[in-house]
């Protein structure tokens, strides 16, 4: 079995200092703690109390055979390592849960000193639950003489009812031994976040029935963690044996009192020691630096692995200032990711899930943090805590590919692993079944909003690590291209995930062509532009999309996910987004109205895309048509900006565009554009301006319904903006929520997006920081105030009547049509 060395942990024996305080918040429905060798209870140094578990009425334990208990009290202190219990037959214990659902379920073995049996030379298997937890298991494999703690999530449900069965089975003429059991109940919703599969591909739930084993558990730059820093009892061990290049990475720390925990994540998820510490990049803010920080974690082929990451941005002085990218077995994890984009704040913890295939040959799980390389700013890139957990395969085992065993009745149940299910091929029905399926999902449920993901799980060990395989952290070539690059897809896979262009699947129309919403085979969801292909216009401009598009990757800009060009095709495929665009969310469909809160999230996404596009790349890029049918949210509202598919046109052609007719769409025109046919970045943010004026009155930029004075948002906004009244057409939904001086922020701030001059109205980095600051104002408002009187709110009164308000009379059709659509001429302003 030669696994064991690399996943099985020591167990500490803490110091026993019994006058330790144990701080902990968590209050489990079901806790089982055996001793199974002891007759009285044991109090351990971080305060838990294990029972006997022969002769204890809340545990069932049958065994086919005499159960022995040895014990060496030579050590003078007794503790679940002391003593044991033997059985040369299947010992079964029946654990009845209050609870449905996951249970953690950790296993303290040590072979004690005995002169009648050899505890060390013991081989035997563990199920639980139907689930192979130990396959074969001997501590004389092991090569060492540690008390060894295994950490496992089992199901309680199902078919087994409330019952957690736990089968120890000695292997021939052997015996099977255990020294302390575990059972506790995880709290609810602590593993219902989505994980995100490596390679990516659509985030998705792991099913109950799948078990978990934690293989590792780490604190980035910090010390060892004991279950009397933790909550939940876990143990944290350092990261310093899985570096790959120790002095590539450097420790920071701060205050653990200083580690916020945003809204909706608990303690739980990992103790404030584990996010107050950190790697950074030795070096860090050295210009040009570029490297990964890398871990090397052991584990066994042939299994998917759980990876979850904690982050917490403790050393930025400012939002936004850290960006990096995260790969897992050189695979792009997260891509540019920034932290505060998550969190709002610095010192916040923030976690996020993976799921990995390990292969068949492959024995690591390769973690990295580095510099992304689209970026001018001082690089650097941290990670605070990580943990890693095997899951279950398919046989429902989790030592090696062997299903269950003799005792416990019934044949393997196949077939219900989802890896299996997102992993595998399938069949063109079963393929076929599943679009629709998800179509039809997508359409009932178009909005699942999800707020924060709840807290993470259990405790457990430290690890023997050996950090044989180096891996430079010079700069090796990149020979795996990001896989958000997009890729050249069959035209037969498009046919099939748009059903052959079924009709039905159509989602937006637009000058270019028809957009339609499909499935790839690898099960994500995506929207896939066709254009016509009697345009051969379009070619110049398709070909020339797809080439800056790979430069261009950012999280508020739409991605592209591939093209086709097969039989004279034009086809861009791009990430689907749920939520569709923004406008839906504003007006003119039953959409639960947006909280002010989200609004400035979405608005500060959609400007932080656009500020990526003026800035980030080597040329700047203007968008051109930036209105809210070009700005997509997901369905956790996360905004993206859409229709920067672009065109880096040569000067000739940029010439003729620049003299020939404004582009655009009505109502968002920069005027200063329109007299000087000079396009540069003020554009946007002219645009962007009359965006937010949307955002804040719910209505569309043009209605020509209205008396003449308040057709165009922009001027009819800007005229109660000057008066300092901006409040009077708030959106009423709003009216009562918004704080006086967010509202004033965001007032001001559109007031310069709209200046009549594009010297005059500022660039989007500075929008974004004043939206960011309006957010603010706004969360403290939320937090002081809360049950007093909405003092610091526009009051509720002398709401101007605003005609046809929430009415969709719209004039620009034509956004509609393209709300999809992610083509536009993008210019280099250099050729202006
Ligand atoms: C048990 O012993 C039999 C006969 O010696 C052998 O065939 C079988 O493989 C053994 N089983 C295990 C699990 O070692
Ligand atoms: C942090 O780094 C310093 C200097 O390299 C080292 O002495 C110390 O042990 C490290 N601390 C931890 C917790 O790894
Ligand atoms: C862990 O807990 C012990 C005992 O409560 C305390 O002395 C120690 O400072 C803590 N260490 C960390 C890193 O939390
Ligand atoms: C995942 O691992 C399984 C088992 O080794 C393998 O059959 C499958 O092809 C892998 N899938 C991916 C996407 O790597
Ligand atoms: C990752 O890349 C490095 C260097 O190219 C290579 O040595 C290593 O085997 C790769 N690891 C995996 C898991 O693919
Ligand atoms: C970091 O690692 C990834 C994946 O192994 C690789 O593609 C990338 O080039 C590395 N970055 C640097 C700066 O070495």
């Amino acid at each position: 079995m030669g696994n064991q060395n690399g996943w099985f942990f020591t167990c500490l024996f803490c110091a026993l200092s019994v006058q330790s305080v144990v701080y902990s918040s968590f209050n489990p429905v079901d806790s089982f703690l055996l001793s199974c060798g002891e007759s009285k209870s044991i109090e351990l140094d971080d305060g838990r109390v294990f029972e006997p578990a022969i002769g204890n009425s809340k545990v069932g334990l049958s065994s086919n055979s005499h159960i022995v208990v040895v014990s060496n009290t030579e050590l003078g202190v007794s503790n679940i390592y002391t003593s044991a219990q033997i059985s040369t037959g299947n010992t079964v214990y029946t654990f009845s849960t209050r609870q449905i659902g996951r249970h953690w379920l950790r296993l303290h073995f040590y072979p004690v000193e005995n002169s009648q049996y050899n505890l060390k030379s013991a081989v035997f298997s563990v199920v639980a639950n139907g689930i192979t937890l130990l396959h074969g298991f001997s501590f004389s494999k092991l090569r060492r003489n540690n008390p060894l703690l295994k950490e496992y999530v089992v199901e309680v449900g199902g078919s087994r009812s409330r019952k957690l069965v736990l089968t120890l089975s000695p292997w021939n003429g052997s015996i099977a031994f255990i020294n302390g059991i575990e059972v506790v109940s995880v709290p609810s919703g602590i593993f219902t976040s989505s994980v995100v599969p490596i390679p990516s591909a659509s985030a998705f739930e792991i099913p109950t029935h799948v078990a978990f084993e934690t293989v590792y558990r780490v604190n980035m730059g910090g010390p060892v963690l004991t279950p009397k820093n933790d909550t939940l009892w876990r143990i944290w061990e350092s990261d310093q044996p899985f570096l790959v290049n120790a002095v590539s990475a450097r420790n920071v720390s701060v205050d653990p009192g200083s580690i916020k925990y945003p809204a909706g994540e608990s303690v739980d998820i990992g103790p404030n020691w584990v996010y107050a510490t950190a790697q950074e990049m030795a070096d860090a803010n050295v210009n040009d630096q570029k490297f990964n920080i890398s871990w090397v974690f052991h584990v066994e082929q042939g299994f998917t692995y759980f990876v979850r990451m904690h982050f917490c941005d403790i050393v930025s002085i400012a939002l936004d200032t850290l960006v990096f990218n995260v790969y897992i077995n050189n695979q792009s994890a997260l891509e540019s990711f920034d932290i505060s984009s998550k969190t709002m704040a610095l010192s916040a913890a923030y976690f996020i899930d993976f799921v990995v295939n390990v292969s068949m040959g492959s024995y690591q799980i390769l973690v990295q943090v580095g510099p992304p390389n689209l970026r001018n700013s001082q690089p650097n890139a941290i990670l605070n805590g990580l943990e890693i957990m095997k899951l279950s395969n398919p046989s429902d085992s989790l030592d090696g590919k062997f299903a269950a065993n003799p005792f416990d009745s019934g044949p393997p149940k196949r077939e219900k692993h989802v890896m299996l299910i997102i992993f595998s091929c399938l069949g063109s029905f079963a393929l076929l079944a599943l679009i629709s399926a998800a179509i039809l999902l997508y359409f009932c449920h178009p909005k699942k909003t999800k707020q924060r993901r709840p807290p993470a799980w259990l405790p457990l060990p430290t690890h023997i690590g050996n950090t044989e395989t180096k891996v430079s952290t010079g700069s090796y070539a990149s020979t795996t291209p990001s896989l958000n690059l997009g890729r050249i897809l069959p035209f037969s896979e498009i046919l099939e995930a748009t059903n052959n262009f079924d009709e039905s699947l159509v989602i937006g129309v637009g000058g270019f062509g028809k957009v339609y919403k499909g499935m790839l085979e690898n099960g994500v969801v995506v929207a896939v532009k066709r254009g016509n292909p009697s345009s051969h216009q379009g070619l110049v401009e398709f070909k020339t999309e797809i080439e800056m598009l790979s430069k261009l990757r950012h999280r508020h800009l739409v991605s592209l996910i591939g093209y086709c060009e097969e039989l004279n095709e034009m086809i861009l495929v791009y990430e689907f987004m749920a939520g569709g665009p923004l406008r839906k969310h504003l007006y003119g469909s039953d959409l639960p109205p947006l909280t002010w809160k989200q609004r400035l999230e979405i608005c500060i996404g959609a400007a932080k895309g656009l500020h990526y596009l003026h800035t980030g790349a080597a040329d700047s890029i203007i968008h051109r048509d930036v209105k809210t049918t070009n700005i997509l949210v997901d369905e956790y509202l996360n905004a993206k900006v859409a229709d920067f598919g672009l065109s880096k046109l040569g000067p000739t052609l940029d010439q003729t565009h620049v003299s020939t007719a404004v582009k655009g769409s009505f109502g968002y025109l920069d005027p200063d554009y329109f007299r000087r046919q000079q396009l540069t970045e003020k554009s946007d943010v002219y645009s962007f301006g009359v965006v937010l004026m949307e955002v804040l009155c719910a209505r569309p930029a043009i209605n020509p319904a209205l008396p003449r004075e308040q057709v165009n948002v922009a001027e009819w906004a800007m005229h109660w903006q000057r008066q300092g009244k901006l409040g009077q057409i708030l959106d009423p939904h709003l009216v009562g929520f918004v704080n006086v001086n967010s509202l004033r922020k965001f007032g001001e701030t559109a007031e310069k997006c709209l200046a009549e001059y594009g010297n005059e109205r500022p660039a989007m980095g500075d929008v974004l920081w004043n939206l960011e600051y309006a957010l603010q104002l706004q969360e403290a408002s939320i937090e002081t105030v809360e049950d007093e009187n909405s003092a610091n709110c526009i009051p509720v009164p002398h709401v101007m009547p605003v005609d046809g308000y929430g009415v969709d009379i719209v004039s620009d059709h034509e956004s509609d049509a393209t709300s999809t659509g992610v083509f536009s001429q993008l210019m280099n302003p250099k050729g202006r």
